[in-house]
């Protein structure tokens, strides 16, 4: 059996652990949102429409913002067509994803629903096919008090408070060529400093997201970024960073060391808005917000879903059936994200129901929990504190794409608060199971709260509706302390295990 060790020093800590890290993202494509979180006709909807089974899981989830409408989809999205009676309510035709729209759902009742499930909501505002003054209309008609036409129209509408919402994307993915309006650097960068300066006219406290890159396999990846944030730096507060995953060739290896090229990605793009930084000479720093990514098999379903054509109301698009491979990907790119929780304080799991999901959905029927569900929700739930800077020595194995690979990757959290740590790590070795040995005396651990590990003997093995608990995480029995405070856990051939530790002084103890 192989063998890893993981130091970590209480002392050397990265940053906290923000809970805007554990965010999703809900956009009008396919059935994330009608069959999804709202289908009025099943036995268990709410008077509203929503799914309660929906919503039980997605609190298990333990999701904390929510990115809203879009996507692709917002860039041709007008917010007006989805308030008011809904009789009244014009159906479009959505051409980022061929299918209509019915507008049944809109900020109003999406509001609702957040506010139901006790998520922060974060809009994304047009800058595809519309601009400042929709942008800032959007903003008077969800966070003005009353007093003007669309604050009151929103409480004639049923909701008299604002919603406050305080994060605020400036379009989405602008720099590529299938987003509706797409344009070039310095044409979005022009626009997204008029627009944010002119929302922070209105409020100038919102905290604004300026469109990144969509995936660092961009043409424009670095040069974009540069580019924006030189007409935007004064005004917004965060770089977008996109990114999915997916088995490519039948390369597993190269699929499970995922995680790489979104350390990368963080990388370039806080080193590029540094850049920026030392030559405005200003103390800003701007963060990341990675709001969109995931496992995703994009290859397979874009073909059929860019196919003029269907225009159907609520297709089944994009509905990928996750493996324990894939979740073990998800675990590890949650770990990444901790790993850079000082630079990367919001993140967005793309997406939430149906489309490229951990929560999936029959009509009339079931709502199961995907493989990938697991490692998010275990990962929201333990890691509390603050992010200990956590180093891992372990063999490796040669990968074409990414050199020599980790064959273990993990991150630990620390809650002085509570004395709660929690040890994520993921075993990349598809073969050979490791020992992994953390010494936690100075964190002052004196029992293991908890330890679950994700694996199956076929790496390939899913959850269906039939069989929605095939792949659970289990308790690992050989997760044990030594008197002299070390850790030690045995990890299966590639699995995501998550460990909770206790300290003595724990007052729950
Ligand atoms: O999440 C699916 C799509 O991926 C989003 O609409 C878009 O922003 C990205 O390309």
């Amino acid at each position: 059996m192989a063998s890893a060790t993981i130091t970590v020093d209480p002392a050397d800590q990265v940053a906290p652990v923000h809970r805007r890290l554990f965010g999703a993202f809900v956009e009008h494509l396919g059935r994330c949102v009608y069959g999804g979180i709202y289908e009025p006709g099943h036995p268990a909807a709410t008077p509203e429409g929503f799914r309660q089974d929906v919503i039980d899981l997605v609190r298990e989830l333990g999701t904390t913002t929510i990115r809203y409408p879009g996507g692709n989809f917002v860039s041709g999205y007008c917010w007006e067509d989805g308030i008011g009676p809904r009789d009244r309510r014009p159906r479009r035709l959505d051409p980022a994803w061929h299918s209509i729209e019915t507008n049944e759902i809109g900020v109003d009742e999406f509001a609702a629903w957040c506010r139901l499930t006790g998520h922060e909501l974060m809009l994304a505002v047009n800058l595809g096919t519309r601009g400042v003054l929709d942008a800032i209309r959007l903003q008077e008609y969800v966070n003005h008090p009353g007093g003007t036409a669309l604050s009151d129209a929103r409480a004639a509408n049923g909701s008299p408070e604002p919603y406050g919402v305080t994060m605020w994307c400036l379009g989405n993915e602008m720099d590529a060529p299938w987003q509706l309006g797409h344009m070039s650097a310095d044409d979005y960068g022009k626009l997204a400093y008029r627009t944010a300066a002119a929302m922070r006219q209105l409020e100038p406290g919102l905290e604004l997201v300026v469109c990144g890159s969509s995936g660092s396999q961009m043409p424009t990846f670095g040069e974009w970024e540069r580019v924006v944030l030189e007409h935007c730096y004064d005004v917004v507060d965060y770089v977008s960073c996109h990114a999915y995953y997916e088995i490519r060739d039948h390369d597993l290896g190269t699929f499970l060391a995922s995680s790489l090229d979104m350390a990368r990605f963080i990388a370039t793009v806080a080193t590029t808005a540094d850049h920026i930084k030392a030559k405005r000479r200003t103390d800003k720093t701007i963060n990341l917000s990675f709001d969109e990514w995931n496992v995703w098999y994009v290859d397979e379903h874009m073909a059929a879903t860019q196919t003029p054509g269907g225009w159907e109301i609520a297709p089944r698009a994009l509905e990928d059936v996750y493996t324990l491979a894939d979740a073990v990907v998800v675990g590890n790119l949650l770990i990444t994200l901790l790993q850079h929780a000082d630079r990367v304080t919001s993140a967005s799991l793309a997406q939430l129901v149906n489309a490229i999901a951990p929560i999936r959905t029959e009509p009339g029927g079931p709502a199961w929990r995907q493989t990938t569900f697991h490692p998010f929700a275990h990962t929201s739930r333990l890691a509390r504190g603050v992010v200990l800077a956590t180093r891992v020595d372990c063999g490796t194995y040669a990968n074409a794409t990414y050199g020599e690979v980790p064959l273990v990757d993990a991150v630990v959290t620390h809650d002085e608060a509570t004395g709660r740590s929690a040890l994520f790590v993921v075993n990349r070795d598809t073969a050979q199971a490791t020992t992994v040995d953390l010494d936690v005396a100075r964190l002052g651990v004196t029992s293991v709260l908890e330890a679950v590990t994700l694996s199956d003997d076929d790496p390939f093995a899913v959850n269906t509706a039939e069989q929605p608990d095939r792949v659970v995480p289990r308790p690992n029995p050989t997760a044990h302390l030594s008197p002299g405070g070390r850790l030690s856990v045995t990890l299966p051939p590639l699995s995501w295990t998550a460990v909770s530790l206790l300290a003595a002084s724990d007052k729950e103890a």
